[in-house]
């Protein structure tokens, strides 16, 4: 495995409409290994594909940080949506920031896992800001769209997606 470089606001990757990944190949998987490891390197809780470069429908996700259990998803769609919430959130892309962002309280997600095979899961509270958060890249959202406020950080406490 190997730490992938961040991208960062700003840059045109992350605001392009990822494409379908064809087939979930050795190589898919190493780039998702990849992504795992470089979220957790920077202490993140998700980590999406162009946020290191690969306008690919794929995304990483640690919603539970107490278990560090690694979520994958390729080709994920959103098969519904339920309540709202809302609280601060951060992003690998956009260092030194927080913003305040309404989210669903609850989502409903398909995708290809790492071994290729179709799952669905169901998240609520956190871990659903976490998968919206992340959904959002694919489509070339940065949650600095959707934020009522922004706040400047000046430690590297928060937990960034
Ligand atoms: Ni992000």
């Amino acid at each position: 495995m190997a730490l992938r470089n961040i991208v960062e606001e700003g840059d045109p990757i992350l605001r392009k409409h990822c494409r379908e990944v064809d087939e979930v190949n050795d190589r898919i998987r190493m780039i998702l290994d990849d992504m795992v490891e470089t979220m957790r390197e920077a202490n993140g809780v998700g980590l999406a594909a162009p946020q290191i470069g690969i306008i690919r429908r794929m995304f990483v996700a640690n919603p539970d940080p107490e278990s560090g259990e690694a979520y994958y998803f390729v080709n994920p769609e959103i098969e519904y949506l339920e309540g709202s919430q809302e609280s601060e959130e951060g992003c690998l892309s956009v260092p030194g920031c927080m913003g305040l962002v309404e989210r669903p309280e609850k989502v409903k997600i398909k995708g290809l896992g790492r071994d290729g095979q179709e799952q669905e899961y169901t998240f609520e509270g956190f871990p659903a800001i976490v998968i919206c958060h992340e959904f959002d890249h694919l489509e070339g959202i940065l949650y600095t769209d959707k934020a009522k406020e922004m706040y400047e950080i000046t430690n590297n406490e928060g937990q960034e997606e």
